[in-house]
């Protein structure tokens, strides 16, 4: 992962941790009700991929009981992993793309309801993303891959197309630059990765036409499985959060302005309301700032806030960078991770870092952004995350106006017993997040997520382990 070059080295810190008494009467353990959102207390687990999942897309026991040990610790919502939107091979991640996937969903609904004794609400963030091909052998690529153009044929000073492929595997590094086109550079360097602006493709040119129903659908399927809402995934380096990109320079009425970029987000919003109703919760998730050259900045992210805002969403949850564009170049038959370039960083920050440091560094961005939506007269409730691990910390999110509810990711899933811990005056128990991105480092090779603090623990208990036998795929209890 990327690293700033200043390196300095960070340590979480419990802070003060709160009596029972203290956390009963905190703005944190308070409840919160907006539309259709009703939370018990304002604390978040936001999304997060375990890489659990059958490679049909459907619910494994193992992600039934990762949800269960989150609801155990009885946080105020849980937000399951980003579910795929289509019934397309996508690998072990969960799928809402047809009705065969709504009883294993449900599952998940119901196993959250039980272990936290309905106190936890469980909604699902759903998702769709472009194709995405891993890095290519260069032999195969210009044997295969590479449509050969006639502007090749002309700078390689060569007749036909199997002459050219010959002559480009010949090329050194220098010499391809300038014989490639800077997406056939890209695909050869870090494999061809679809983009919205390929509208010369018709399945994406179609995007603005399929996309409505398809999250609709989606959301049908998840609210008949069970979950209290939807999350629409409008962050990150997946299709909708690249039409919101300033990169976006589409020329269909779906680019270039903001007002274009942000039209099919308030179109699906419009279709996904219709299919669910107005008594479902329902929000998204998108970006506070790209952290790329050219990209959105969150100046577009207060824009956007208040059109989800005035198009009725119940929350916003804010992230941030985690893009495709400045990813490291992934290693031969490897596909290109998002969260390896500095908009990676912002993404989830690591404890090496800089003078800014790894926590919190959003909250610039989320207070500006609501600051922005309830100066247009819109009360809906904002998600603040980001390194955040100690209850003091989490106080000042809401009373610094940053957010009205906190997300606690790489905590709850170093901890999933925080939420309660602190709510019984136990928080000095609490196991802190060291923000290393171990964690992290296991969902970019795709193998199922655990914590490095706890997943070579033995309690004496059975616990179902990794495939390699080695890691234990839940926390251990508290006890
Ligand atoms: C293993 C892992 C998987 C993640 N998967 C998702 C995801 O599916 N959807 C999403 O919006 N964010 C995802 N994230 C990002 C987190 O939701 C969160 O925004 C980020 O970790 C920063 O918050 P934190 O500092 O509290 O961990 C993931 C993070 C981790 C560590
Ligand atoms: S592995 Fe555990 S301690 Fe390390 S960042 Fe992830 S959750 Fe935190």
């Amino acid at each position: 992962m990327w690293k700033p070059s200043e390196r300095i080295k960070y340590k979480p810190s419990p802070g003060v941790w709160p009596s029972a008494a203290e956390a009963a009467s905190s703005v944190l353990f308070q409840p919160l009700s907006y539309q259709a959102l009703a939370l018990e207390n304002r604390t978040w687990v936001p999304a997060m991929v375990p890489w659990r999942a059958e490679e049909s897309g459907e619910v494994t026991d193992d992600n039934v009981d990762w949800y269960g040990r989150f609801a155990r610790g009885r946080p105020g919502a849980i937000v399951v992993e980003a579910t795929g939107i289509r019934d397309v091979p996508s690998g072990p991640l969960l799928r809402a793309g047809d009705d065969r996937f709504v009883p294993g969903l449900a599952r998940i609904a119901e196993r959250v309801r039980a272990e936290s004794d309905g106190h936890t609400r469980v909604y699902i963030q759903l998702i769709d993303f472009l194709a995405v091909r891993r890095r290519p052998d260069p032999g195969k690529y210009f044997e295969r891959h590479l449509a050969i153009r006639p502007e090749h044929l002309q700078a390689l000073g060569v007749d036909d197309e199997r002459a050219a492929r010959a002559r480009f595997a010949e090329l050194d590094d220098e010499a391809l630059r300038q014989v490639l086109d800077a997406r056939e550079y890209d695909a050869l360097a870090r494999g061809y990765r679809e983009r919205v602006t390929d509208t010369h493709l018709p399945h994406i040119a179609d995007l603005p036409n399929v996309l409505p129903d398809l999250f609709a659908q989606a959301a049908r399927r998840v609210k008949a499985a069970g979950f209290d809402g939807v999350e629409l995934h409008y962050a990150h380096a997946y299709t909708m959060a690249s039409f919101l990109s300033a990169t976006n320079t589409r020329t269909d009425g779906y680019g270039g302005s903001r007002e274009a970029r942000v039209r099919l987000a308030l179109q699906i919003i419009d279709a996904v309301r219709a299919e669910v109703g107005a008594s479902y919760t329902l929000g998204c998730r998108f970006l506070a700032d790209e952290c790329i050259d050219g990209g959105s900045t969150v100046e577009d992210a207060c824009v956007y806030g208040v059109a989800f805002a005035r198009a009725g969403l119940d929350f916003l949850s804010l992230s941030r960078g985690g893009k495709f564009d400045d990813a490291k170049q992934p290693k031969l038959g490897e596909a290109v991770y998002p969260y390896t370039g500095r908009s990676g960083y912002e993404c989830m920050p690591q404890y090496i870092s800089d003078e800014r440091g790894p926590f919190g560094r959003n909250l610039q961005a989320a207070r500006a952004i609501r600051a922005a939506v309830r100066e247009a007269g819109f009360d809906v409730p904002v998600v603040a995350a980001g390194g955040i691990h100690n209850f003091e910390q989490a106080e000042a999110v809401i009373d610094s106006g940053a957010g009205d509810v906190v997300g606690f990711a790489r905590q709850a899933l170093a901890d999933p017993d925080w939420f309660e811990k602190v709510r019984q005056g136990r928080g000095g128990e609490v196991r802190l997040c060291e923000y290393t991105n171990y964690c992290e480092g296991l969902d970019q090779k795709h193998k199922q997520v655990t914590c490095q603090l706890w997943d070579r623990l033995d309690d004496g208990k059975p616990c179902t382990m990794t495939h390699d036998g080695k890691r234990r795929l839940l926390a251990p209890d508290w006890s």
